[in-house]
């Protein structure tokens, strides 16, 4: 049944029930997006890419995600799945925009998706509808976008900023158990529609942030920078911790229980990866050189990362006696963190691009991510064995759950080397050097 949002639902306060819902973009924020949203409302995921929309109609998931499948066939009853427009829109009451917003070569932000969708709904939109922006995007966007509706479409369309915080791998988890829902607008009277949206989460006093749509989308861009920050903080102390003796671990714990602090993206590894924390931190540099705001420090989480990479393949170099060329070296871990088979900007792909430069040959094992064309300069293996057997080193680059129960007995007899290079501290570097391995982990984890 269609909504007439605003008249209906605003005049009747206390009777709003199931909305209709379309999600645009079924990548893993519209689709986890969806799948939640259909356990109180009517969802429509649209796509352009039919394939994709055939295999989630046919009960199949695109992505790798833990629980979705799950979330996905416990809700299918209000959730369908097509990748015609103008039925997607037909009687949505809210359309989220949840379309990639990739990088530009020069850090800004493509935007080329998230208009093309904003045009195709504009032009099938037969009602007033709210458009809620669930993509990452420049400040500004939401205005643009009202812009865009205002010229392109004869129907009242109120614009929000909503920005996600999913994290990939538990994005089912955190879509139930948000820290928080940020909304941003500057339509008072819709408020009570997008509170609707989310009334399970805001039942149970989980915070809602009302701002205006620039703040909503500035406050996505600092929370990423923020969390991106931080690794880079852990990074470089966890080097400093390494060339003094002091245990990154404990520095981690003594300064993480100080609450301004707290424990959490502190832990150092092989750098942050993924689609969003180096887009995001590049888009808001963008952002901030579109106006002319000069600025030090997060530039700097940037190089501290790039420089990451290479720090760990100079600890592998030195571990090898100066060299990994002609070296066989294996590779436990390609996603840019555990609970995915995302390898985009992993820092695995990083490394394996710094040693093939080298000349070392290179086998992968992930429990789940497989070597893309991207990431193709090594050989895939089906398990940390194979990936071991007779190499030079082993590198332990994601920090899946399956890596710390690595048997090292049975790593030492598979490994030409006795080297471990352990870039997640997941493995007991005193059990480790029992075993008579040369084990180098980050901030003095090899104590
Ligand atoms: C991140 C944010 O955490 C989400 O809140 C946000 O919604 C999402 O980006 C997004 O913008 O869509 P995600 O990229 O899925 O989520 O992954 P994170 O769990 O944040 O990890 C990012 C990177 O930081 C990974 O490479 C991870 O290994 C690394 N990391 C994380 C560390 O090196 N150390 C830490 O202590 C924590």
């Amino acid at each position: 049944m269609k909504h007439l949002i605003v008249v209906t639902l605003l005049c009747t306060p206390g009777a709003f029930s199931a909305l209709n819902v379309t999600v645009i973009g079924t990548g893993y924020v519209g689709l986890v997006t969806s799948a939640y949203l259909a356990e109180r409302h009517n969802v429509t995921a649209y796509d352009i890419d039919t394939a994709k929309i055939r295999s989630l109609q046919c009960g199949k998931s695109p992505l790798y995600e833990p629980g979705l499948d799950e979330l996905l066939t416990g809700n299918r009853v209000r959730l369908d799945f097509t990748s015609d427009c103008h039925r997607a829109v037909k009687n949505a009451d809210i359309i989220m925009l949840a379309v990639g917003t990739p990088s530009l070569p020069d850090g800004g932000t493509d935007l080329r998706a998230l208009e093309s969708a904003a045009l195709s709904v504009a032009q099938n939109l037969d009602h007033n509808a709210i458009i809620i922006i669930k993509s990452t995007v420049p400040v500004g966007t939401t205005r643009m976008l009202e812009k865009l509706f205002e010229e392109s479409c004869s129907h009242r369309v109120y614009v929000v900023s909503n920005p996600e915080f999913l994290r990939e791998g538990c994005s089912v988890y955190d879509v139930h158990n948000p820290d928080r829902i940020v909304i941003g607008t500057r339509s008072m009277e819709i408020k009570p529609i997008i509170e609707e949206l989310y009334r399970d989460i805001i039942d149970r006093n989980i915070p809602c942030v009302h701002t205006t749509p620039e703040s909503a989308e500035m406050i996505k861009y600092a929370a990423n920078a923020f969390l991106a920050m931080k690794i880079s903080f852990a990074n470089e102390l966890a080097r400093i911790c390494d060339a003094t003796g002091a245990s990154m671990r404990d520095v981690r714990c003594g300064i993480g229980l100080d609450h301004r602090i707290n424990p959490h993206f502190l832990m150092p590894g092989p750098g942050f990866g993924g689609s969003c924390f180096p887009k995001d931190v590049r888009g808001l540099i963008a952002i901030a050189r579109l106006h002319n705001v000069p600025l030090n420090l997060i530039p700097a989480i940037m190089t501290t990362n790039d420089t990451q990479q290479r720090y760990i393949c100079e600890q592998l170099r030195n571990a090898l006696n100066g060299s990994c060329a002609g070296k066989t070296i294996a590779i436990c871990g390609i996603a840019f963190k555990a609970n995915t088979d995302d390898t985009r900007e992993s820092p695995a792909v990083a490394i394996m691009e710094n040693l093939a430069q080298e000349g070392a040959l290179i086998r992968v094992y992930d429990p789940v991510a497989r070597l893309t064309k991207t990431s193709a300069h090594g050989t895939q293996c089906e398990s940390w064995q194979e990936a071991a057997s007779d190499a030079d080193a082993l590198m332990i680059l994601t920090e899946w759950p399956e890596f710390a129960n690595i048997s090292l007995a049975e790593a030492r007899a598979l490994l030409r080397n006795p080297i471990i290079i352990d870039a997640r501290g997941t493995i007991s570097s005193a059990l480790a050097k029992r075993e008579g391995f040369t084990y180098r982990g980050l901030g003095s984890m090899d104590e």
